[in-house]
């Protein structure tokens, strides 16, 4: 049967992917996203879209909805430093009246975009649920204090959740992909140096206890991410996530790739020579990252489907390409 779902920031990255997942499968969507880091143009086709923010989500939000995914967050780790409040409010206060308009529309179930950066510094790897929880940046502590904020909704009203807490999410769907302002991430930096638009790759530190010396970390094909939306919709559907119940779940690959092994990548898909400037490292960054997906294996049925870095840069490098085209 047809579902109807409200898609928070379904016009960034990871929200319109899996916005676009949900409509093939003939889902109804409507996202609701303020476009303050997402693009109109990426709300694809067949969804309906309000241009409004989370915090009056009670205004559009009603019973005739089967389910809620949440995406719509501020999401630069060096900017929650600099700018904590930002982070607290958009992240914390969004989220604080999304619950209250489901708690009021009588809407039970939900997804969350948490992340990797709820974990911090791992004492082991790969990291599990179980884990401990010592986020680094404000960031990572807003993610928390949602993760936190769920568990209590969960367990005294009612509401039945899933927690997403995704490792490195890269790739693209189509034309659908990643648009960062600033950009901080991995991948779209490097072919950025591929495409000419950045003279080289800045690789900070070389002296990490890791097979080239340089960061490990756990890169996640955007549609297989989206796939495990799906699932999670799916499991709660059919109670296997019931009612009272908040599931957190890892999603990575569970296997790492190097800063010089994506680098490397990037030089054999582009066929670019990609200057590197070898820097300090920075503080904060951890040598390795990489996720126990076991949980979500188990509990959703999960599998990623897409774990080959070069299939993931070449979904990337495609979408950077197109992009390049409509600007030229
Ligand atoms: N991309 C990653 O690698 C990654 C990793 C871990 C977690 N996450 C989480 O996944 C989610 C999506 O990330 P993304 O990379 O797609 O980011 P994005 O910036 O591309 O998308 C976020 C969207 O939310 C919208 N938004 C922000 N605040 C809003 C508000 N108050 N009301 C309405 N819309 C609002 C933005 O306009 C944007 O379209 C975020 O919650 C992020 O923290 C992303």
């Amino acid at each position: 049967m047809t579902q109807r779902y409200l898609v928070t920031g379904g016009a960034g990255y990871v929200g319109s992917v899996v916005a676009a997942h949900l409509l093939e499968r003939g889902d109804r969507v409507t996202v609701l996203d303020d476009l303050s880091t997402g693009f109109a143009e990426a709300v694809p086709d067949g969804a309906e879209f309000i241009e409004g923010r989370v915090q009056d989500a009670a205004k559009w939000l009603d019973g005739s909805y089967d389910g809620v995914l949440h995406f719509a967050a501020f999401s630069q780790v060096g900017e929650s430093v600099a700018k904590p409040e930002k982070y607290w409010d958009n992240n914390v206060g969004g989220t604080m009246a999304l619950l209250a308009a489901l708690r009021a529309a009588g809407v039970r179930k939900l997804v969350f975009s948490s992340t990797a950066a709820t974990y911090g510094e791992p004492a082991t790897v790969p990291i599990t649920e179980s884990a401990p929880t010592a986020p680094t940046s404000p960031y990572g502590a807003s993610k928390l204090a949602v993760d936190h904020m769920i568990g209590g909704e969960c367990a005294a009203h009612g509401l039945a959740a899933v927690s997403l807490r995704y490792f490195n999410v890269a790739g693209a769907y189509g034309s659908l992909g990643e648009r960062h302002e600033p950009e901080s991430h991995l991948i779209p930096l490097v072919l950025q140096v591929a495409q000419g638009r950045r003279e080289a790759i800045s690789v900070y530190g070389e002296d990490y206890p890791t097979p080239d010396g340089t960061c490990v970390r756990d890169y996640i094909h955007v549609a297989d991410l989206a796939e495990a939306h799906l699932l999670a919709l799916d499991a709660m559907g059919r109670d296997a996530v019931p009612a009272g119940e908040h599931l957190v779940c890892n999603l990575g690959n569970g296997s790492g790739f190097s800063v010089r092994e994506v680098v490397e990548t990037v030089r054999q898909v582009t066929g670019h020579p990609i200057p590197e400037i070898t820097a300090a490292r920075r503080p904060g960054d951890p040598a390795v990252l990489v996720a126990s997906a076991d949980t979500a294996r188990e509990r959703l049925g999960w599998t990623p489907s897409r774990p080959d870095l070069g299939a993931v840069v070449a979904d990337a490098w495609a979408f950077a390409r197109l992009g390049q085209e409509e600007g030229a």
